[in-house]
């Protein structure tokens, strides 16, 4: 991590983290999604910080509780998210930052990656599954983020920039009690 930040040649930080919470929130500490951050980090428009945001992500969860398959599809959505973010949203642009905020509680997560590019528009982008679209080799990282995640959700900030929200509920294991809050906010869209 040190080659890299000294790489990036920026006087800032290249990588900056922020553990937010000091302790992680039990089940049922909120009711809905927690918003208190637990993990933030911003980092330069690079994509060799996507697996070192992911891996502290990834670390996260599983104190939350998800499961090593349930991290593995997560850190998916998250690295499609966060490639986004980068290439679409900053254009890879000098001195323009990505975000990520994680928050949550035993059982459930959220994940907030936002750029500080122009924005877009969610609802034309071209369904991936379209005949037309089958052979193309890009196109797919918002389809495996929402059929990865619960919710998916797009904010356009004033200040610019496209805000990705993740959310996800660990799924009930076999022989394990699901959590009081599951059957209120378990539902996929
Ligand atoms: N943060 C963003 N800022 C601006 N445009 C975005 C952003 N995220 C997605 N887009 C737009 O939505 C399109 C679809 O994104 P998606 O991740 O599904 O596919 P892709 O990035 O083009 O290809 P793939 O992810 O499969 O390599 C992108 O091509 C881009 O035009
Ligand atoms: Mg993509």
């Amino acid at each position: 991590m040190r080659k890299l930040v000294r790489q990036s040649g920026e006087r800032n930080y290249a990588l900056k983290v922020r553990t937010l919470s000091g302790t992680l929130p039990a089940t049922g500490a909120h009711k809905g999604m927690a918003r208190r951050p637990i993990l933030e980090m911003t980092f330069a428009s690079n994509l060799a910080y996507i697996e070192i945001a992911v891996a502290g992500c990834c670390q996260v969860a599983r104190q939350l509780g998800f499961t090593d398959d349930e991290c593995t599809d997560m850190c998916l959505a998250l690295r499609e998210s966060l490639n986004n973010a980068i290439v679409h949203g900053n254009h890879r642009g000098n001195g323009l930052t990505v975000r990520v905020r994680l928050s949550g509680v035993q059982g459930r997560i959220e994940m907030a990656v936002r750029d500080q590019g122009t924005g877009f528009n969610p609802d034309v982008v071209p369904d991936p599954t379209a005949p037309e679209n089958l052979l193309k080799p890009c196109g797919r990282g918002i389809f495996l983020m929402r059929h990865i995640m619960d919710t998916i959700g797009f904010r356009f900030p004033r200040g610019g920039g496209t805000e990705v929200l993740l959310t996800r509920m660990a799924r009930p294991q076999p022989g394990c009690q699901v959590p009081a809050h599951a059957d209120a906010h378990g539902d996929r869209s």
